[in-house]
């Protein structure tokens, strides 16, 4: 099953939002094979958001992201990737379709509530930043035969 990397952003655990939002990856069929709370430090955003570095909204980026708790995930799933990427919706909030988290939730650039990897190789890279093979967990919800099709591509 693919993998990818979700952050539940500084905003979504101020507003009050994990449960919702985790509910709708759940609900989508996406199982959870790791989870973490924890405070990102500026070391680690640097890491993370690398490929930003050097364009104007990076330093307001790194502040954002290390500004309060954040809960780290990894949902796995046929295409988690691309089906977590269409639950989020487009990057800003007040651009974002309703229907998804940022256009249900978000109104701003910065404030979007949530982190996804953007590819495999991104998502391999992010998992690797954030946890221990040992940390994440492989097995298969009762229901999961009937959201993922064995063998689909
Ligand atoms: P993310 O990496 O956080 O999942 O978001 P994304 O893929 O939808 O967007 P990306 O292009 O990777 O940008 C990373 C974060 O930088 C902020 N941003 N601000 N012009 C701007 O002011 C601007 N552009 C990007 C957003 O907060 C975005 O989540
Ligand atoms: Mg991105």
């Amino acid at each position: 099953m693919e993998r990818t990397l979700l952050i539940l952003k500084p905003d979504c655990l101020q507003r009050r939002l994990t449960g919702r939002i985790l509910q709708r990856f759940e609900d989508k069929g996406l199982v959870l094979a790791g989870m973490k709370l924890m405070q990102i430090s500026t070391d680690l955003a640097e890491r993370h958001y690398a490929p930003h570095k050097g364009k104007p909204f990076y330093p307001g980026l790194i502040d954002y992201i290390t500004s309060g708790p954040v809960v780290v995930m990894v949902l796995a799933g046929q295409r988690a990737i691309d089906i977590s990427r269409t639950l989020m919706g487009k990057t800003f909030g007040y651009e974002a379709q309703p229907g998804t988290i940022r256009g249900d939730f978000g109104a701003s650039r910065t404030f979007n509530l949530i982190h996804g990897s953007d590819s495999p190789e991104t998502a391999a890279t992010e998992i690797a930043l954030y946890f221990n093979d040992d940390e994440l967990l492989d097995y298969a919800p009762v229901g999961s035969e009937w959201v993922f099709q064995p063998g689909e591509e």
